[in-house]
């Protein structure tokens, strides 16, 4: 365990030194990650949250990913219907753990820069420095109308993320008041303090797909999450997309982790976890939710013919919304999950169907043997 010190290499290695990052991704969120109807799904309640965040604190598990959603999917379940506000939720989750890094993720579009930024300090001040942000623009229509906000189009997004982003960074840093006058943004005498914790800044990561999205992350963040098609189907594809965005960001003298996500099914047998995945997965998908998360990118029965729209089908409520799926034994899912890391990745949010009743058995058979394969440290 690295000492909390002032020094950003510190805070983006989480203040370890795992060479693999494991993290939990969509707690915050009914039903994770996994679009389903079976009673175990997940209820993500704040007690649920609290006693998860203590799990995998003790774990030496070494961050939580939320998802900023506002507005459930609907469907049998409505997927994603109950959803915990995620900068608030990273305060009570850092308040209660030692050495867990909490992310938010937060829409720059809907929050004004001078609160967002205010908000991530005093969430880093809580937590000691181990508050970090996923910043996001949105992609989904809907939530913007409930809010009365007009989307900017695609790449535009970007642009005045851009700004914000600015915005937030010399709020944290200046000394002195300052304007800022952009095309998006202009304010004037700005004065922030205190500063985030211990003269650093809580670390930054962006997950756009676009090239526009992409280049805004290689600039501006520490992290980059990926989790393209190819990456949701093969182990080899994801070392392809480490050394593209890798060499990218070397050629804007910046250096950047890059990490992906997936979802994972562990039991004793092989057969165990893949009937369980098969069952839960997919037997058991809410489809009413998995064709309004397809109708949001325009994949409906009218745009697609009918045998593209059942593939499509299978491949949203089996890898685009948990990732590419870890499904095994924990010889397996380690193995896999140290190839992931020797292909470059330097993390991986994962989810479970039930993170409380699943994470015990992945502590238990999973972690350890991430550590005799060389990619994490003893806890
Ligand atoms: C790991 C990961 C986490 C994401 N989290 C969110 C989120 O919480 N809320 C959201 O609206 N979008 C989220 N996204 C969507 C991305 O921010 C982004 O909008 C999307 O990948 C499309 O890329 P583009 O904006 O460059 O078109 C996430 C994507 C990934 C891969």
């Amino acid at each position: 365990m690295l000492a909390r010190t002032a020094s950003m290499p510190e805070r983006s290695a989480m203040y370890n030194a795992n060479a693999l990052k494991i993290g939990l991704f969509g707690a915050n969120c009914s039903s994770g990650r996994s679009a389903t109807k079976v009673p175990e799904r997940w209820s993500a309640s704040w007690s649920d949250c609290l006693k998860l965040a203590r799990m995998a604190d003790d774990a030496g598990i070494d961050f939580m990913l939320p998802i900023g959603r506002w507005k459930g999917y609907g469907g049998d379940t409505d997927f994603h219907g109950a959803t915990l506000e995620t900068v608030t939720w990273a305060a009570g989750l850092l308040a209660a753990t030692k050495n867990i890094t909490v992310f938010g993720t937060v829409h720059a579009p809907l929050f004004h820069p001078l609160i967002a930024a205010k908000e991530f300090v005093t969430v880093d001040h809580i937590g000691e420095g181990r508050f970090g942000i996923n910043l996001v623009v949105g992609w989904n229509e809907g939530e913007f109308e409930m809010f009365g906000v007009k989307q900017n189009e695609h790449d535009a997004r970007y642009d005045f993320a851009q700004e914000w982003l600015d915005v937030i960074k010399r709020a944290w840093t200046e000394p002195d008041d300052f304007d800022f006058v952009g095309s998006y943004l202009n304010i004037k005498g700005v004065r922030a303090f205190p500063k985030p914790y211990g003269d650093t800044r809580p670390i930054i990561m962006n997950a756009g797909r676009s090239p526009v999205g992409q280049s805004f992350a290689l600039r501006n963040c520490d992290a980059f999450f990926t989790a393209t098609v190819d990456s949701r189907h093969s182990i080899e594809a994801n070392a392809k997309k480490v050394e593209e965005t890798k060499s990218a960001a070397r050629q804007l003298g910046r250096d950047i982790e890059v990490y992906t996500i997936g979802q994972v099914v562990c039991r004793p047998t092989q057969k165990e976890a893949e009937d369980y995945y098969r069952y839960a997965i997919l037997e058991n998908a809410d489809w009413g939710a998995v064709e309004q998360m397809m109708a949001l990118k325009n994949i409906t029965r009218q745009t697609v013919a009918a045998d593209e729209y059942a593939k499509q089908q299978q491949y949203f409520a089996g890898k685009a919304i948990g990732g590419y799926p870890f499904i095994g034994t924990p010889d397996r899912v380690a193995e896999e999950l140290a190839n992931i890391s020797k292909a470059g990745m330097r993390g991986i949010a994962v989810s479970f169907v039930n993170y409380l009743n699943e994470v015990p058995y992945f502590r238990d058979e999973v972690l350890p043997r991430l550590v005799r394969l060389g990619v994490r440290q003893p806890h």
